[in-house]
């Protein structure tokens, strides 16, 4: 919005008559202060910068829900420990690493902690999907690609607050374990901030004693892989040491969800019924009157 159009003389702030500052207190405590108006400013820009995907926008700490289904105790411990990281960051720094499986809310509680983050706190924030972000670095090799390697990777190092969704979630090669053990050091190394979401157990790799013949990919693909699997074992312990864990359990939302939704319309509607033709007669309410 600033700076404005000069020949623009339609003043936007009555407060502070766009100046940016107001006066607050009476007599001796007169002083001048930010005016809200500026804050707002700074919080969209933080929102914007922070790259909170459209999907997720609509989350917020306060719109998390406790109850999936049966009541959860791991969703309100993870809601307090998300409230708790708000409360204490910057002093406390540690992140979160927010581990359970599909559809439990762990995108939907990092979205949140940021949003407040930025909202309560002003504080930079960058969120961004592991698949996205490695495709990303990948595509500024090709050369018809005009950003460099070094351009993706400054705002993922120096960002005050980083989350990263779905950490683990790309098939691990040399380079992508090369290139998350670049980005978690470089983070540990300076002192900074990740909150990360997986769907994968927080275990160690698999040991095993074949080699890695025929049987030893037979046996691994028969058991479900780990976060040391994906992300390989150094980094997995690195984890551990740049963040507090916090386990959500539960089942997928979407699906409670909508079979809540289903067994309260059949509740409350006379007549609903869970397969509706096409063409079927609207049943008498919906006719106009
Ligand atoms: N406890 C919850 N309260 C409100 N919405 C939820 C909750 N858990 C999940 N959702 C919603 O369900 C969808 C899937 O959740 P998501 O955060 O993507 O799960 P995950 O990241 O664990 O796979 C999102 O739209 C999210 O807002
Ligand atoms: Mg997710
Ligand atoms: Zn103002």
């Amino acid at each position: 919005m600033y700076p404005r159009n000069p020949m623009d003389t339609t003043k936007l702030c009555p407060v502070c008559d766009d100046t940016g500052w107001k006066t607050i207190g009476e007599g001796r405590d007169r002083r001048v202060t930010r005016c809200d108006c500026r804050r707002q400013e700074r919080t969209q820009k933080l929102l914007q910068q922070a790259r909170i995907p459209k999907r997720y926008e609509h989350c917020e700490l306060s719109n998390f829900e406790m109850m999936n289904g049966h009541s959860q105790p791991s969703l309100s411990s993870a809601v307090l420990a998300a409230q708790r990281f708000v409360a204490e960051y910057p002093v406390e720094k540690a992140g979160l690493l927010i581990i359970g499986p599909i559809g439990v809310g762990k995108t939907h509680l990092s979205v949140g902690i940021v949003r407040e983050l930025v909202v309560a706190k002003g504080i930079p924030c960058l969120f961004y999907d592991y698949r996205e972000l490695l495709k990303e670095i990948q595509n500024s090799y090709n050369a018809s690609v005009a950003v460099t390697e070094m351009q993706v990777l400054r705002p993922i190092f120096d960002t005050e607050v980083l989350v990263l969704d779905e950490l683990g979630a790309v098939k691990p090669t040399e380079w992508v374990w090369d290139t998350v053990s670049h980005i978690l050091n470089t983070r540990y190394n300076d002192e900074r901030t990740t909150l990360i979401t997986t769907n994968f157990k927080d275990l160690p790799p698999s040991k095993t004693d074949l080699d890695d013949g025929e049987r030893a990919r037979a046996f691994r693909a028969s058991r479900e892989e780990t976060l040391g699997d994906r992300i390989g074992e150094r980094m997995r312990s690195r984890l551990h040491e740049m963040c507090k864990v916090v386990r959500m359990d539960g089942e997928d939302f979407r699906t409670t969800r909508r079979s809540a939704t289903i067994s309260e319309m059949s509740q409350h509607t006379p007549g609903f019924k869970v397969t509706v033709s096409r063409g079927a007669k609207p049943p008498e309410s919906d006719k106009e009157p």
